[in-house]
């Protein structure tokens, strides 16, 4: 062995020590089971991490659902059963594992609980995650993976830090837990008089989780865990004032553990150069070929084959704070111009009708898509010259920074995530078009200077999609960010 092997494995030793033993708990992790942008980031931080700390003893565990064995269940291996008490309920729980890219998958089985069709929804969410977030702690030595520390992730696993406090203080009393905040808005409610009945916890736990009076889970998780994260620097300031969704006063209280961690994307996932889902490949240097893959989506979708035709897409979960409100205002103005829609999405039912609607009333212009498709999602990606998100809060944000990936140009309101990735390209250098204030008219404005670009200044648009498709999304500097908040806590 050479001197600076020797010294290379010694510093290696010494960031092992450093960071601690991690265990993500989680209630979906791509690309297993996936809803949304939790699902994604969990998907992908852990090997991010390995990258830049190949040390890093990590794992990840979450429920097992119907779809996960439906698709993932002849690569799973049983591992073990334990029993989990939940209040005066002792239920059996199955222990499976499963290796992906490096990383150790384990999905804790409660056919009662997680044998069902969809991940979320139910009358007894709240005794389901519950079950989860005990099944976690009581399943560790089970599963030969007992960490010093436990990311717990959105209200289904606050749980976890409450009962490290609680119920595990006497067996793991070194245990530490961090909770990070996808969305503050989902906090996990629910009437007081279920804190023994469901959640299992005696009286001492009530002033941890009663908040304004209701048990709320995410408010306990903020009071007991031993690091806060969310995932932006301006969302972290943001539920602070105003944008906390009543929880603003607690994490006031507990600003000193708050820090705020962009998200990354998976950029060999979502990789034009590469990506299978396309027909035809492309990157910054033969950006022209991106013409080909919007020829393909008109295609796709029967809508006019118009090289010259702006298409814009929104790839979004339909909810209100998407900002879907402020398209539904504009929508017959907007549809005026010269331009096409493609939108792809499920949520709430009557932005599903209203949406599906558009698309009848205007069959040349709109293409709506009530679904959650990866294939079609990144086809649109690709094939598309704007994105919209005009979303009313955002915490982080995939899709501006996948849609920059394809060289589609963003523009977005200046909430959360979307101020921390997005600069407004008339103010100076920029990658995409910003606006301020919710209001319907902003956001015309803004789209009409992003086509007014784009008609009338073909070249600018070409360098602005050139500085789009450059920006760096990847894991890279938040994985060290987040290593170096798991060193502190050891
Ligand atoms: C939630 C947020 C979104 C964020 C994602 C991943 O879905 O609404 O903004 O990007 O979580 O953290």
């Amino acid at each position: 062995m050479t001197a600076t092997s020797t010294a290379a494995n010694t510093e290696a030793a010494e960031n092992a020590s450093a960071i601690p033993k991690i265990l993500y708990a989680v209630s979906e992790v791509a690309p297993f089971v996936v809803t949304g942008g939790m699902g994604q980031v969990v998907g992908s931080l852990p090997a991010a991490l390995r990258r830049v700390e190949p040390t890093l003893e990590i794992a990840v565990v979450a429920p097992l659902y119907q779809a996960v064995f439906a698709h993932y269940g002849a690569a799973l291996e049983h591992v073990g059963t334990v029993e989990v008490n939940l209040a005066w309920r002792t239920k059996g729980c199955g222990i499976y594992r499963t290796q992906r890219d490096g990383i150790t998958y384990f999905f804790l089985d409660n056919s009662d609980y997680f044998n069902r069709e969809n991940c979320y929804g139910y009358y007894d969410d709240g005794e389901r995650f519950a079950f989860f977030s005990q099944a976690v702690l009581a399943a560790l030595e089970a599963m030969q993976f007992v960490p010093e520390v436990i990311h717990c992730h959105d209200w289904q696993t606050a749980l976890i830090p409450i009962y490290l406090k609680t119920l595990y203080r006497e067996k793991y009393p070194q245990m530490r837990s961090i909770f990070t905040i996808h969305n503050i808005e989902y906090q996990g409610k629910y009437t007081l008089d279920i804190l023994g009945d469901v959640f299992g916890l005696g009286a001492d736990a009530y002033p941890l989780v009663e908040y304004d009076g209701c048990l709320n889970l995410m408010k306990g998780a903020i009071v007991a865990c031993d690091r806060l994260t969310t995932v932006s620097p301006s969302y972290a300031e943001e539920i602070k004032a105003g944008g906390g969704y009543g929880l603003d006063h607690i994490i006031n209280i507990y600003a000193g553990k708050l820090t705020g961690i962009l998200n990354g994307i998976d950029t060999n996932l979502y990789n034009p150069t590469c990506d299978a889902k396309l027909r035809v490949n492309f990157d910054a240097d033969c950006l022209a070929k991106k013409a080909l893959c919007k020829r393909e989506l008109q295609t796709l979708f029967n809508l006019p084959v118009s090289p010259r035709t702006p298409v814009l897409c929104m790839v979004s979960r339909l909810v209100p704070h998407k900002g879907i409100d402020l398209l539904t205002t504009i929508i017959d103005d907007l549809l005026k111009e010269n331009l096409q829609l493609c939108i792809l999405g499920t949520g709430d039912h009557l932005y599903e009708l209203f949406l599906s609607d558009l698309a009848i009333r205007y069959p040349e212009q709109v293409v709506v898509n009530i679904a959650y498709n990866a294939e079609i999602s990144t086809k649109i990606y690709a094939g598309s010259d704007m994105m919209l998100m005009p979303s009313l809060s955002e915490p982080c944000g995939l899709a501006q920074m996948i849609a920059s990936r394809y060289a589609t140009v963003p523009i977005v309101r200046a909430t959360g995530g979307l101020k921390d990735t997005i600069k407004d390209c008339r103010y100076g250098e920029g990658n995409g078009f910003v606006f301020s204030r919710y209001n319907s008219n902003d956001f015309l404005q803004t789209i009409r200077a992003a086509l007014g670009l784009y008609n009338n200044f073909p070249e600018d648009w070409f360098l602005l999609m050139k500085e789009v498709i450059g920006q760096d999304f990847s894991w890279d500097r938040s994985a060290r960010d987040y290593l170096e908040l798991y060193s502190t806590l050891t």
